[in-house]
């Protein structure tokens, strides 16, 4: 019997963030709680088949990943064998139907797919908490597109793992308006930038602020209290985008500016409207339904390629038809 799984994950949208690393922790260990929203309708499918021949093979977006994402695939693929304690090889196909490595969050639900159809492939039955533990390993952000039941998920930094907060249902109007800034993929990973920000002078700072906007956006969400939540997760990111550029490093364009100020404007005059960002120039506008065509107009209009409007979104399913294999030289 053919050993495969195929399982379809949206990537979640960090409302405060995980960003930066401190010394003798586990790899990906956040800073601070977070919080974070499935998007409903950007999908990440992965299919995993094992085989006890060959090489491991990673095709994502119909083409072997570069050597660079190689190494980083076969080591976490490594982790699982020995944490989950299988010798076969892994050949995983995967397609996005959204921007890939731009700051729109495909790591991590390409990580947790990975996890998730691989665990499935090997028919183990485990702990929705030890997947999204197991996910970490890949990519920090991986863990919060594991939950199942999807909707607001929180990182508990002290459990190591990630779980649902509020289910999709819980927010029906909450929205997210992602301004395209680019399809291109980023130069720098969140990995890299994270280990620079180490140096930073604002790097203290940061570590000591970020409980409070947790706080603020745990109880915000509870609440159903678009102002704040925006309000936190903006000053969230504008912090964290000022830590990453005290490195010399930026991951906003020409588009990201004027439409982050354009929101801004937006909002004094009366919507509630706020902005965050990630590692990538996208400008990622937090409100509620009825102001999404004003928001889609003022991201339009002040430079976006595109926009992507998305609800909180369900978590993983598992599926029954499987990607086509793809042959590639190392496998
Ligand atoms: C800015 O999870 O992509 O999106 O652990 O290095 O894979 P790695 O980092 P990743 O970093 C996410 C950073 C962020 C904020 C967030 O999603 O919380």
């Amino acid at each position: 019997m053919e050993r495969v799984a195929t399982v379809e994950v949206s990537p979640n949208l960090a409302l405060n963030k995980y960003w930066g690393t401190r010394d003798n922790m586990p790899k990906n260990t956040a800073l601070h709680n977070n919080v974070a929203v499935h998007l409903d309708g950007l999908r990440t499918t992965t299919t995993v088949r094992l085989s006890d021949e060959g090489k491991d093979s990673f095709v994502i977006n119909g083409k072997p990943v570069s050597d660079k994402d190689f190494e980083r695939h076969a080591k976490f693929i490594d982790y699982l064998r020995g944490e989950l304690g299988f010798g076969s090889r892994v050949n995983l196909v995967s397609q996005n139907n959204y921007p890939t490595s731009a700051g729109l969050a495909s790591s991590a639900a390409g990580y947790a797919a990975e996890t998730l159809a691989t665990v499935k492939a090997l028919d183990l039955e485990l702990p929705e908490t030890r997947l999204s533990y197991l996910a970490r390993s890949g990519s920090g952000s991986a863990c919060r597109s594991v939950p199942y039941g999807g909707g607001f998920i929180e990182w508990i930094v002290k459990e190591g793992y990630a779980r649902q907060l509020a289910p999709p249902e819980h927010w029906p109007d909450f929205r997210v308006v992602v301004g395209v800034a680019s399809e291109g993929e980023k130069e720098i990973s969140s990995q890299e930038a994270m280990k620079r920000t180490r140096q930073s002078p604002l790097f203290e700072k940061w570590l000591s602020n970020g409980e409070d906007d947790y706080q603020q956006i745990r109880r915000g969400v509870l609440n159903k209290d678009i102002h704040a939540v925006g309000e936190a997760a903006e000053r969230n990111a504008r912090r964290m985008h000022r830590l990453i550029r005290s490195t010399g490093v930026t991951y906003w364009n020409a588009q990201s500016w004027p439409m982050a100020d354009a929101v801004e404007a937006l909002r004094d005059t009366g919507t509630e409207a706020w902005w965050t960002s990630d590692a990538g120039p996208h400008i990622k506008v937090f409100c509620l339904q009825p102001d999404v065509p004003v928001v889609e107009k003022t991201l339009r209009e002040s430079g976006a390629l595109r926009t992507i409007v998305s609800k909180p979104g369900e978590g993983p399913m598992y599926a029954d038809t499987h990607l086509p294999p793809v042959k590639t030289l190392s496998a």
